[in-house]
């Protein structure tokens, strides 16, 4: 009797998970797409394993139109008119669990502010950590990045002289790293000093996390073994290196509850969380207040050393741009603008910097998945197509910026005089501006953009004034892996130092 009653059940479930699927099937949309898409997430998960997602995607988007179905209930979106409908401040869409696979599972998809989905925890997390990277905190942390961009001057000046080649991604990911570490921690992880070593294999372990949850968020749960086979828990080798981390900035005897505290000093990301847990560790607890530290370790490290590489890489491949670069960087030293090492106020008043900041972000965004977010209650009307409750809808930030319609026709070509406002006129730039997503958009847009900033503003200015790049290989096409962050790969170069650095 148990085993016929066991029986049913089981025959039950099957049936209504079966139910469930072709529920999903029939009553999302129609749109172009790969036939087996439509019937299963197998053809997704594959697709993003094999780590070039961003280049079918636009090619799809060019071909097929705004929709495109990538599963049974997924949807690729290229419309720069659904972007406030998606992601705007006003009841914008919340993440899908796509992202609670990038939280511990102890302690659930609250765990930090990237994997929250809930708008409203969302929004008092967010609260919270907003201090810490506004704006205004960014002078606090610009001594930190000053001694990052000194120690790998310092390192690329060894290389001129060796004439050994490298590889150009890796020695600014050591740059990313160790300039976030010592924002955070108030020291360096010596990636730079260490002479471009992935220490304790943490860009590796990163790299694995972030594998696993992009694919386990795909999954889930069925894919869970198979992910644990290939990658084993890699999410312990980053809690342990953040943790040895976090015991070097504690040993630093900090007392963040001593009235000498000054709250207009400097503080590191670490020192503000233990101060702000000390003032009310209820809070600080329920709005994970002290994750920021590893937060910044996980999400501040790959993004922003893909940024630089495109920005170097881009303008090694178009010389014009970085005589231009150099032109004004000149002109502004000889005119005594700027100062040696520059500030980041300096650099916010180099218009041609900014703008190939900006093209360089553009044509390679960090970020190469669609952003997921899930259709509210009552479904919703997107370019021109309704969804149901519940489906995934996505933009990819690859997919936006290849737009022809936004961009122009050159939108493939690293182009920096298009953000130029005497070559194109104010309403271009703004339609560009809003479907310029790197960052993400709206309430989720990226926290650490202005970090990501400084690092790079810092950055790029010293080594145009006092470097030449040349790829070992300029014929062979960029490679690149897309595990959510698109990284550019084997990218060996060789440097020279100018005759007389300005
Ligand atoms: C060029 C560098 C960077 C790029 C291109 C980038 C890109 C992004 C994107 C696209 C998102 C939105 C993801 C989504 O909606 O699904 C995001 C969110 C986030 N980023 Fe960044 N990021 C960069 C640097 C950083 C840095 C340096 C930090 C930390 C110091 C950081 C911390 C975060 C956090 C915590 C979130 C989640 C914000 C929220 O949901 O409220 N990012 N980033």
């Amino acid at each position: 009797m148990l085993a016929y009653l066991l029986g049913l059940s089981a025959l039950a479930t099957v049936i209504l998970l079966v139910f469930r699927h072709l529920r999903k099937v029939y009553t999302g949309p129609s749109a172009p797409g790969p036939l087996l898409a439509k019937w299963s997430d197998l053809w997704l998960v594959c697709k993003v394993y094999r780590g070039s997602f961003e280049t079918w995607n636009i090619g799809q988007h060019a071909s097929a139109g705004k929709v495109i179905r990538v599963g049974p209930n997924k949807y690729s979106i290229d419309d720069p008119g659904a972007i406030k409908q998606i992601y705007g401040f006003h009841n914008a869409f919340k993440k899908t669990t796509w992202y609670s696979t990038a939280a511990d599972p102890k302690v659930g998809p609250n765990d930090n502010l990237f994997s929250v989905q809930d708008r409203q925890i969302h929004a008092a997390m967010r609260k919270r950590q907003a201090g810490f990277y506004a704006m205004s905190s960014i002078k606090s942390y610009e001594p930190s990045v000053e001694e990052c961009v000194t120690a790998l001057v310092k390192q690329f000046d060894a290389l001129c002289t060796s004439r050994l080649t490298f590889d150009l991604q890796v020695w600014l990911q050591c740059y990313a790293f160790d300039a976030i570490g010592q924002m955070t921690f108030g020291h360096r992880h010596g990636f730079i000093d260490g002479g471009g070593q992935d220490i304790e294999g943490m860009m590796g372990f990163i790299w694995n996390v972030q594998s696993f949850s992009t694919l386990l968020g795909l999954t889930f749960p069925w894919g869970l073994p198979f992910l644990l086979l290939k990658y084993g828990v890699p999410t312990a080798g980053v809690t342990a290196f953040v943790g040895r981390l976090r015991d070097r900035a504690q040993a630093k005897s900090f007392d963040a509850t001593s009235e000498d505290v000054d709250d207009n000093k400097p503080m590191t990301f670490f020192q503000k969380t233990v101060r702000a847990e000390q003032a009310d560790p209820e809070a600080s607890y329920k709005y994970r207040v002290s994750v920021v530290n590893q937060q910044n370790m996980m999400a501040g490290s790959d993004t922003t050393s893909i940024a630089l590489t495109s920005v170097i890489y881009n303008c090694i491949n178009h010389p014009n741009v970085w005589k231009k670069l150099k032109d004004e960087l000149r002109m502004a030293a000889e005119s005594e603008k700027i100062s040696s090492p520059i500030s980041f106020e300096e650099t916010q008043r180099l218009p041609y910097l900014q703008q190939v900041l900006k093209e360089g972000i553009r044509i390679h965004p960090s970020v190469g998945l669609p952003l997921w977010r899930e259709v509210p209650e009552g479904g919703a009307n997107i370019a021109d197509k309704s969804f149901p409750a519940g489906t995934w809808v996505g933009i990819n930030p690859w997919v936006a910026h290849r737009n022809k319609s936004v961009f122009g026709e050159d939108a493939a070509s690293f182009n920096p005089d298009r953000w130029d406002p005497t070559c194109t006129p104010k309403h271009k730039l703004d339609e560009m501006e809003a479907y310029s997503i790197a960052f993400g958009a709206g309430t989720r847009v990226c926290i650490g953009r202005h970090i990501a900033h400084l690092e790079m503003s810092k950055l790029i200015p010293e080594l145009v004034r006092r470097y030449d790049f040349e790829l070992i290989h300029p014929e062979t096409e960029l490679e690149t892996e897309n595990n959510f962050f698109v990284k550019q790969k084997h990218l060996e170069a060789r440097i020279y130092a100018h005759e007389n650095p300005f």
